[in-house]
Protein backbone atom coordinates (compact mmCIF):
# COMPACT_ATOMS: atom_id res chain seq x y z
CA UNK A 1 0.00 0.00 0.00
CA UNK A 2 1.13 3.39 -0.94
CA UNK A 3 1.71 5.93 2.29
CA UNK A 4 2.31 8.74 -0.08
CA UNK A 5 1.17 9.34 -3.56
CA UNK A 6 1.94 12.70 -5.73
CA UNK A 7 -0.04 12.91 -8.72
CA UNK A 8 0.77 14.88 -11.69
CA UNK A 9 2.22 17.80 -10.22
CA UNK A 10 3.66 20.83 -11.72
CA UNK A 11 5.29 24.01 -10.15
CA UNK A 12 6.20 27.55 -11.37
CA UNK A 13 8.44 29.70 -9.46
CA UNK A 14 7.03 33.18 -11.98
CA UNK A 15 8.06 32.35 -15.31
CA UNK A 16 9.98 28.99 -14.44
CA UNK A 17 8.83 25.66 -14.78
CA UNK A 18 10.70 23.95 -11.50
CA UNK A 19 8.78 20.77 -11.80
CA UNK A 20 5.88 19.37 -14.77
CA UNK A 21 3.29 16.78 -14.29
CA UNK A 22 5.70 15.04 -11.67
CA UNK A 23 4.59 11.86 -9.92
CA UNK A 24 5.99 9.34 -7.37
CA UNK A 25 4.71 7.04 -5.22
CA UNK A 26 6.09 5.89 -2.02
CA UNK A 27 4.90 2.94 -0.14
CA UNK A 28 4.07 2.64 3.77
CA UNK A 29 7.35 1.61 5.60
CA UNK A 30 9.32 2.15 2.38
CA UNK A 31 13.13 4.04 1.68
CA UNK A 32 12.83 5.91 -1.69
CA UNK A 33 15.50 8.21 -3.04
CA UNK A 34 15.22 11.21 -5.62
CA UNK A 35 18.31 11.79 -7.20
CA UNK A 36 19.51 14.42 -9.82
CA UNK A 37 21.83 17.43 -10.42
CA UNK A 38 21.85 20.94 -9.37
CA UNK A 39 18.56 22.67 -10.32
CA UNK A 40 16.97 19.74 -11.55
CA UNK A 41 13.54 20.73 -8.49
CA UNK A 42 14.76 18.25 -6.04
CA UNK A 43 13.86 20.67 -3.05
CA UNK A 44 10.77 21.72 -4.52
CA UNK A 45 9.18 18.51 -4.76
CA UNK A 46 9.79 17.94 -1.12
CA UNK A 47 8.54 21.61 -0.09
CA UNK A 48 5.37 20.88 -2.33
CA UNK A 49 4.49 17.88 -0.80
CA UNK A 50 5.43 19.54 2.76
CA UNK A 51 2.62 22.40 1.86
CA UNK A 52 5.56 25.04 1.57
CA UNK A 53 5.04 25.68 -2.27
CA UNK A 54 2.01 25.81 -4.15
CA UNK A 55 1.33 23.45 -6.68
CA UNK A 56 -0.30 24.39 -10.04
CA UNK A 57 -1.42 21.18 -11.20
CA UNK A 58 -2.00 17.72 -9.89
CA UNK A 59 -2.67 16.60 -6.14
CA UNK A 60 -0.76 15.22 -2.77
CA UNK A 61 -2.54 11.93 -1.21
CA UNK A 62 -1.30 10.64 1.98
CA UNK A 63 -3.62 7.50 2.07
CA UNK A 64 -6.84 8.46 1.34
CA UNK A 65 -7.12 11.56 1.69
CA UNK A 66 -6.06 14.57 -0.49
CA UNK A 67 -3.95 16.64 0.88
CA UNK A 68 -2.98 18.71 -1.48
CA UNK A 69 -5.00 22.15 0.14
CA UNK A 70 -3.87 21.45 3.73
CA UNK A 71 -1.48 23.86 5.31
CA UNK A 72 2.18 23.17 5.87
CA UNK A 73 1.30 22.59 10.00
CA UNK A 74 -1.93 20.26 8.72
CA UNK A 75 0.90 18.20 7.02
CA UNK A 76 3.13 17.94 9.94
CA UNK A 77 -0.06 16.96 12.11
CA UNK A 78 -0.82 14.14 9.91
CA UNK A 79 2.80 12.77 9.81
CA UNK A 80 4.56 14.61 6.88
CA UNK A 81 7.60 16.41 7.87
CA UNK A 82 10.05 18.03 6.10
CA UNK A 83 14.02 18.20 7.40
CA UNK A 84 14.78 20.96 4.77
CA UNK A 85 17.90 21.28 3.23
CA UNK A 86 20.87 23.08 4.98
CA UNK A 87 20.14 22.15 8.40
CA UNK A 88 18.20 25.31 9.80
CA UNK A 89 19.25 25.19 12.88
CA UNK A 90 18.82 28.06 15.49
CA UNK A 91 22.33 28.92 15.96
CA UNK A 92 22.44 30.77 19.29
CA UNK A 93 20.03 27.71 20.50
CA UNK A 94 21.04 24.71 22.55
CA UNK A 95 20.70 21.26 21.31
CA UNK A 96 17.61 20.46 23.71
CA UNK A 97 16.49 23.97 22.54
CA UNK A 98 16.55 23.47 19.16
CA UNK A 99 14.73 20.24 19.14
CA UNK A 100 12.28 21.29 21.78
CA UNK A 101 11.36 24.14 19.01
CA UNK A 102 10.78 21.26 16.20
CA UNK A 103 8.07 19.83 18.67
CA UNK A 104 6.37 23.75 18.86
CA UNK A 105 3.13 21.69 18.08
CA UNK A 106 3.35 19.23 21.22
CA UNK A 107 1.19 19.83 23.98
CA UNK A 108 1.62 16.74 25.78
CA UNK A 109 4.68 17.32 28.17
CA UNK A 110 5.20 13.61 29.17
CA UNK A 111 4.88 12.45 25.35
CA UNK A 112 7.58 15.00 24.94
CA UNK A 113 10.03 13.80 27.23
CA UNK A 114 9.60 10.33 26.43
CA UNK A 115 9.93 11.01 22.75
CA UNK A 116 13.00 13.02 23.81
CA UNK A 117 14.41 9.70 25.50
CA UNK A 118 14.37 7.79 22.68
CA UNK A 119 15.54 9.96 20.52
CA UNK A 120 18.70 10.52 22.47
CA UNK A 121 18.90 6.60 22.91
CA UNK A 122 19.44 6.67 19.04
CA UNK A 123 21.49 9.87 18.71
CA UNK A 124 23.71 9.63 21.69
CA UNK A 125 25.87 12.37 20.17
CA UNK A 126 23.28 14.35 20.45
CA UNK A 127 22.43 13.73 23.65
CA UNK A 128 25.70 14.66 25.20
CA UNK A 129 25.50 17.65 23.78
CA UNK A 130 22.34 18.92 24.87
CA UNK A 131 23.35 21.73 26.52
CA UNK A 132 25.47 22.95 23.93
CA UNK A 133 24.50 26.08 21.26
CA UNK A 134 24.32 24.74 17.59
CA UNK A 135 26.33 27.09 16.77
CA UNK A 136 29.69 24.78 18.63
CA UNK A 137 28.85 21.56 16.51
CA UNK A 138 30.17 20.09 13.65
CA UNK A 139 28.46 20.42 10.79
CA UNK A 140 27.54 16.06 11.26
CA UNK A 141 26.61 16.68 15.07
CA UNK A 142 24.15 19.68 13.01
CA UNK A 143 22.56 17.15 10.97
CA UNK A 144 21.80 14.65 13.30
CA UNK A 145 20.36 17.47 15.75
CA UNK A 146 18.29 18.12 12.34
CA UNK A 147 16.85 14.99 11.74
CA UNK A 148 16.08 14.26 15.53
CA UNK A 149 14.31 17.64 15.47
CA UNK A 150 12.22 16.66 12.94
CA UNK A 151 11.47 13.20 14.21
CA UNK A 152 10.44 14.22 17.82
CA UNK A 153 7.14 14.46 15.73
CA UNK A 154 6.66 11.26 14.94
CA UNK A 155 5.94 11.74 11.55
CA UNK A 156 4.88 8.54 9.50
CA UNK A 157 6.68 9.75 6.40
CA UNK A 158 9.68 12.19 6.77
CA UNK A 159 11.71 13.68 4.14
CA UNK A 160 14.89 14.39 3.77
CA UNK A 161 16.91 16.72 1.47
CA UNK A 162 20.62 16.47 1.61
CA UNK A 163 21.53 15.11 4.57
CA UNK A 164 24.85 14.08 3.44
CA UNK A 165 25.51 17.64 2.10
CA UNK A 166 29.17 18.73 2.80
CA UNK A 167 30.23 15.55 5.37
CA UNK A 168 33.30 13.81 5.83
CA UNK A 169 32.67 10.70 4.17
CA UNK A 170 32.78 8.90 7.90
CA UNK A 171 29.85 11.12 8.57
CA UNK A 172 28.03 10.21 5.51
CA UNK A 173 28.45 6.14 6.29
CA UNK A 174 26.96 7.09 9.75
CA UNK A 175 23.80 9.55 7.82
CA UNK A 176 22.91 6.63 5.79
CA UNK A 177 23.01 4.61 8.53
CA UNK A 178 20.79 6.80 10.69
CA UNK A 179 18.58 6.44 7.82
CA UNK A 180 18.18 3.08 7.75
CA UNK A 181 17.65 3.02 11.58
CA UNK A 182 14.41 5.51 11.44
CA UNK A 183 13.30 3.24 8.85
CA UNK A 184 13.40 0.41 10.67
CA UNK A 185 11.62 2.14 13.42
CA UNK A 186 8.77 2.29 11.45
CA UNK A 187 9.23 5.81 9.77
CA UNK A 188 8.47 5.68 5.93
CA UNK A 189 11.29 7.59 4.22
CA UNK A 190 11.59 10.03 1.24
CA UNK A 191 15.32 10.99 0.68
CA UNK A 192 17.16 13.66 -1.68
CA UNK A 193 19.97 13.33 -1.95
CA UNK A 194 23.07 14.31 -4.95
CA UNK A 195 24.96 11.31 -3.91
CA UNK A 196 23.32 9.49 -5.68
CA UNK A 197 25.59 6.52 -5.06
CA UNK A 198 24.26 6.27 -1.17
CA UNK A 199 20.73 7.26 -1.90
CA UNK A 200 20.45 4.34 -3.89
CA UNK A 201 22.05 2.03 -1.95
CA UNK A 202 20.02 2.53 1.13
CA UNK A 203 16.58 2.57 -0.15
CA UNK A 204 14.52 0.27 -2.13
CA UNK A 205 13.34 2.64 -5.51
CA UNK A 206 14.14 5.33 -6.76
CA UNK A 207 13.52 8.46 -9.12
CA UNK A 208 15.59 10.40 -11.08
CA UNK A 209 14.65 14.10 -11.62
CA UNK A 210 15.95 15.87 -14.65
CA UNK A 211 15.02 19.86 -15.60
CA UNK A 212 11.84 18.98 -13.69
CA UNK A 213 10.66 16.19 -14.69
CA UNK A 214 10.83 12.32 -13.93
CA UNK A 215 13.54 11.03 -16.29
CA UNK A 216 14.09 7.52 -15.07
CA UNK A 217 12.69 5.40 -12.30
CA UNK A 218 13.00 1.60 -10.42
CA UNK A 219 14.49 -0.70 -8.10
CA UNK A 220 17.48 0.93 -6.89
CA UNK A 221 19.48 -2.19 -6.96
CA UNK A 222 18.30 -1.83 -10.99
CA UNK A 223 19.46 1.88 -11.36
CA UNK A 224 22.32 1.61 -9.08
CA UNK A 225 23.23 -1.07 -12.16
CA UNK A 226 21.96 0.75 -15.07
CA UNK A 227 24.55 2.33 -17.06
CA UNK A 228 22.01 5.70 -17.73
CA UNK A 229 22.81 6.51 -13.98
CA UNK A 230 26.16 5.12 -13.77
CA UNK A 231 27.63 7.57 -16.41
CA UNK A 232 25.29 10.45 -15.31
CA UNK A 233 24.89 9.97 -11.30
CA UNK A 234 27.71 7.75 -10.05
CA UNK A 235 30.83 8.60 -12.26
CA UNK A 236 32.77 10.37 -9.70
CA UNK A 237 32.17 13.85 -8.96
CA UNK A 238 29.77 15.28 -6.72
CA UNK A 239 28.07 11.99 -6.79
CA UNK A 240 31.25 9.94 -5.61
CA UNK A 241 31.88 9.22 -2.38
N1 LIG B 1 11.85 30.53 -4.72
C1 LIG B 1 12.22 30.38 -6.00
N2 LIG B 1 11.98 31.33 -6.92
C2 LIG B 1 12.34 31.17 -8.21
N3 LIG B 1 12.95 30.07 -8.68
C3 LIG B 1 13.23 29.09 -7.82
C4 LIG B 1 12.89 29.18 -6.42
N4 LIG B 1 13.29 28.05 -5.80
C5 LIG B 1 13.85 27.29 -6.77
N5 LIG B 1 13.82 27.90 -7.97
C6 LIG B 1 14.31 27.37 -9.25
O1 LIG B 1 13.63 26.14 -9.48
C7 LIG B 1 14.52 25.17 -10.01
C8 LIG B 1 14.55 23.95 -9.10
O2 LIG B 1 15.14 24.30 -7.84
P1 LIG B 1 15.31 23.27 -6.65
O3 LIG B 1 15.81 24.02 -5.48
O4 LIG B 1 14.07 22.50 -6.50
O5 LIG B 1 16.45 22.31 -7.24
P2 LIG B 1 17.28 21.14 -6.54
O6 LIG B 1 17.15 19.95 -7.41
O7 LIG B 1 16.89 21.00 -5.12
O8 LIG B 1 18.77 21.69 -6.64
P3 LIG B 1 20.03 21.51 -5.62
O9 LIG B 1 20.58 20.16 -5.88
O10 LIG B 1 20.97 22.58 -6.05
O11 LIG B 1 19.53 21.70 -4.23
C9 LIG B 1 15.87 25.86 -10.14
O12 LIG B 1 15.98 26.31 -11.47
C10 LIG B 1 15.77 27.01 -9.18
O13 LIG B 1 16.56 28.08 -9.59
MG1 LIG C 1 17.86 21.25 -3.36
Amino acid sequence: MNLLEVRNISVDYGGIHALRNVSVTIPEKGVVAIIGANGAGKSTLLKTIAGLVAQNDGSIHLGHEDISRLRTHERIDRGVVLCPEGRRLFSELTVYENIRMGAYRMRDKQEFRERLDFLYGIFPRVAERRNQVASSLSGGEQQMVAIARSLINKPRVLMLDEPTLGLAPKLIIEVGNLVQTINKEGVTVLLVEQNAKLALKISDYGFVIETGSIALQGDSADLLKSEEVSSIYLGGGKGEH
